[in-house]
């Protein structure tokens, strides 16, 4: 099954409209063997009448089976009901052979934003249930789901992305396809290939790039290709085989054992539930015993003394190594002082062979994160330096959608940040902002959020909980630790390949 995914057309009525583009790509699909098309976008400019009347008369140029989505230029003054009048449903279902692909309208009237609201949410839902016995399920709309590099500042990713996410991973949904940024990408998020188209024929194409479509084949044996085409003629392809079986037991003995903590906001206030935090810490020391514990930011609730004097107390009784980053919540006030003199300036740690990487990207008086252009070139360096060791990257803001919270401006270079991270292939990188467990494996590099240890302020069904991480030659799996009751639940279990690429091997843990 082949399929041609374009996106972004912004056909207007005038003649700066790049037609050439479109005529071009159009008849390679036409002339192609391809079974059907998906436009995930941005047809027209602005939802104008007349630049919908353009576009139907250009979509008729495309001999194939085409489903159309909407996307937030369409939507522009009103164009929804343009949309459903010369295109078609919004929001629908197309089945072919043994798969069927799911089309949601994830475009906000008059925002450049985007959002799977309640309604939409439960009417997907109720659709990847119907059509659960697919082999291939294919989910399309027009926002992006992961973020992605060179897009300037991230954000318009949807604001429920990590909702959206943690849906088509549980309905085991094969590929997402997606245009709004104009950036052609694809990664692989666990069995989900995340497949952005860039930009198919307007001018606004990013970092100097040209007009591209991207060609999707699913294989019989359940391999996904992803081939971003330009007009330029080049090429670029990149295939994922889903992993079987998913469940691994681990061979050999345990190498590290990480505790991952996070959004503690040690203070006086009601919220501040000092004995869960102290419990947890006592089932960290007596129980787990960890090699080290890692906080992933926002120690405290404030950066006042008083608070960070209340902090210090409770992180001086872990006996485990420990390697603390700043939150947002930390650095405020003289917050920024304050930290590196009860916890120090984070630098590199090597535990056991594994190199932990701190990276700051809290700032002042807000809780948005940013990594920085000079950051993410020394991150990149540094994954560079220590490649042959088992690299782990520690920060508090996310770099993926995490369910229940809000994904706008999280971390404002999260695409950028990503993409060094995948290249630099980073072993694991674990995070502590949004107030929620959840792990998920880009690429080759397993991502870890943690929820909050004892903030009651969290998103977290599970409660305030911790998270286990244990490192073994060939697998990894993250556990997340309920802070009261010590019991725990599978985050995540990942496949590794030979983490330690040093000759000298580490030593085990005990
Ligand atoms: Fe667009
Ligand atoms: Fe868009």
């Amino acid at each position: 099954m082949r399929i041609a995914h374009i996106s972004d057309t912004h056909i207007t009525s005038e003649s700066a409209y790049k037609g050439y583009a479109y005529d071009l790509i159009a008849n390679e699909i036409n002339n192609g063997d391809f079974d059907f098309v998906i436009h995930t976008g941005d047809v027209t400019n602005q939802g104008l009448r007349e630049e919908y009347e353009r576009a139907t008369y250009e979509l008729k140029k495309i001999q194939k089976p085409l489903v159309v989505i909407p996307g937030n230029h369409d939507v522009r003054n009103v164009g929804y009901a343009l949309f459903e009048e010369f295109i078609g449903p919004l929001n629908g279902v197309f089945e072919f052979d043994d798969g069927v692909v799911i089309w949601v309208d994830s475009t906000i009237p008059d925002l450049s934003d985007g959002r799977v609201g309640s309604q939409k949410f439960k009417w997907l839902r109720e659709r990847l249930k119907e059509y659960s016995d697919r082999r291939f399920k294919i989910v399309a709309a027009h926002h992006h789901l992961v973020p992605l590099p060179d897009t300037g500042r991230e954000r318009n990713v949807l604001f429920n992305a990590g909702d959206v996410l943690d849906l088509l991973l549980r309905y085991d949904v094969n590929l997402y396809t997606c245009g709004h940024k104009h950036v052609p990408n694809v990664y692989r998020v666990e069995d989900l290939v995340v497949d952005n188209a860039g930009c198919t024929s307007c001018r606004k194409t990013r970092k100097g790039d040209v007009n591209s479509y991207n060609i999707v084949t699913l294989h019989d044996d359940g391999r996904v290709e992803v081939r971003i085409r330009r007009v330029t003629g080049e090429e670029r392809a990149k295939e994922h085989r889903p992993v079987r079986p998913k469940l691994f037991i681990p061979k050999g003995k345990r190498l590290l054992r990480i505790v991952q903590v996070s959004e503690s906001n040690v203070s006086e206030r009601a919220y501040f539930r000092r004995k869960v935090l102290e419990n947890a810490i006592r089932t960290i020391n007596e129980r787990l015993k960890p090699d080290v514990v890692v906080h992933c930011g926002d120690v405290v609730d404030m950066g006042i003394e008083r608070y960070y004097e209340r902090a210090y107390e409770f992180y001086e009784r872990i006996k485990a190594e420990k390697l603390v980053v700043p939150g947002h919540n930390d650095i405020t006030y003289l917050g920024y002082d304050l930290f590196s003199e009860y916890f120090g300036q984070p630098g590199i740690k090597e535990i056991n062979g594994v190199t932990f990487i701190p990276v700051l990207s809290a700032q002042y008086e807000t809780p948005i994160g940013v990594v920085g252009r000079m950051g993410q070139k020394k991150l990149g360096e540094l994954l560079e330096e220590y490649r042959d060791s088992f690299t782990v990257v520690v920060m508090h803001h996310n770099i993926v959608p995490i369910p229940r919270s809000r994904e706008v401006g999280f971390l404002e270079d999260a695409g950028d940040v990503l993409r060094v991270i995948t290249i630099g292939e980073a072993n694991l990188v674990l995070t502590g902002h949004g107030g929620n467990a959840f792990g998920i494996k880009v690429e080759k590099t397993p991502i870890v959020n943690a929820g909050s240890i004892s903030w009651e302020l969290h998103r977290n069904p599970y409660g305030n909980s911790f998270n286990l991480i244990d490192i073994y030659p060939d697998m990894m799996v993250a556990f997340e630790v309920q802070a009261t009751w010590g019991s725990g639940r599978l985050v995540g279990i990942w496949k590794i390949k030979s983490p330690f690429k040093s000759p000298s091997p580490p030593r085990p843990s005990p």
